[in-house]
């Protein structure tokens, strides 16, 4: 589905605030998460209909791994079963899901499930959902840069033929178009390293609702207001 005019076409989330929502109640800091989950599935479904064709969502940073061992393994967790029990809903709803950030200190069986999960919706086209889990933007680009540092030694490329396309080409998010819109929840106002170089004409929102109350009635109230920004990307 093209989007209508004035509605961003790639919207990034920087899905804030699970840990105070659960505190203000008394509850463990993974009850945040748990609910933080069933936030995505309800946004990801309501999506489409509000003209998004790409939904990036953070779920967790290269610097999340300072948490509590408890913490870490029960978000780790919830990624596994969000995976296994929204299959079947992500390809009947037409989602393609894909995710960025570095695989490799990941769980195998977690690896194995990202890779399967990958393969299982490519058809889809409605959607394109990405997940960023062990994501940094500065790793994003270390790590692309390693790429072509190896390209240049092998003697594939010459240092000066590399572009923004090259760059582009070499980041995990390669096949993405450069987020239209971040919004970020529970009324940080930092960007915490999520997209640091696709995101460098994004517009920017940030909301006080914790992630575990953003319902899609927030995220359209903030879609209706994007039309009215002026984005000159550079120009006058
Ligand atoms: C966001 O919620 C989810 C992750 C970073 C994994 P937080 O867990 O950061 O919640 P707060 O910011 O502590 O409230
Ligand atoms: C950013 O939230 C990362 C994710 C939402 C996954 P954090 O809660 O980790 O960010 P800081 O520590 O407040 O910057
Ligand atoms: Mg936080």
């Amino acid at each position: 589905m093209a989007s209508a005019p004035g509605t961003p076409r790639h919207v990034a989330i920087i899905m804030d605030g699970n840990g105070r929502w659960a505190t203000s109640k008394g509850w463990p800091r993974l009850v945040g998460h748990r609910k933080g989950a069933e936030r995505v599935k309800e946004v990801v479904r309501a999506a489409p209909d509000l003209g998004i064709e790409y939904l990036t969502i953070y779920a967790f940073s290269t610097e999340n791994w300072k948490r509590s061992t408890e913490e870490v393994l029960g978000i780790m967790g919830l990624f596994a079963r969000y995976i296994q029990r929204e299959a079947k809903a992500l390809s009947a709803e037409g989602v393609r899901m894909r995710f960025v950030g570095d695989r490799a200190r990941l769980d195998q069986k977690l690896q194995d499930l990202m890779a399967w999960i990958e393969a299982q919706t490519a058809g889809n086209s409605r959607l394109n959902l990405t997940v960023a889990i062990n994501y940094g933007g500065r790793d994003e680009l270390m790590r692309a840069t390693r790429r072509i540092a190896e390209r240049v030694a092998a003697g594939e490329l010459s240092p000066g033929d590399i572009t923004e396309g090259t760059v582009d080409a070499a980041l995990d998010s390669a096949d993405l178009p450069d987020p239209d819109l971040v919004i970020r929840t529970s009324g940080e106002t930092r960007v915490s390293n999520f997209l640091l170089w696709q995101a460098a004409y994004a517009e920017f929102e940030f909301t006080p609702v914790l992630w575990p109350d953003f319902t899609p009635e927030v995220l359209a109230e903030i879609l209706s207001r994007f039309g009215d920004r002026d984005r000159r990307f550079g120009g006058v």
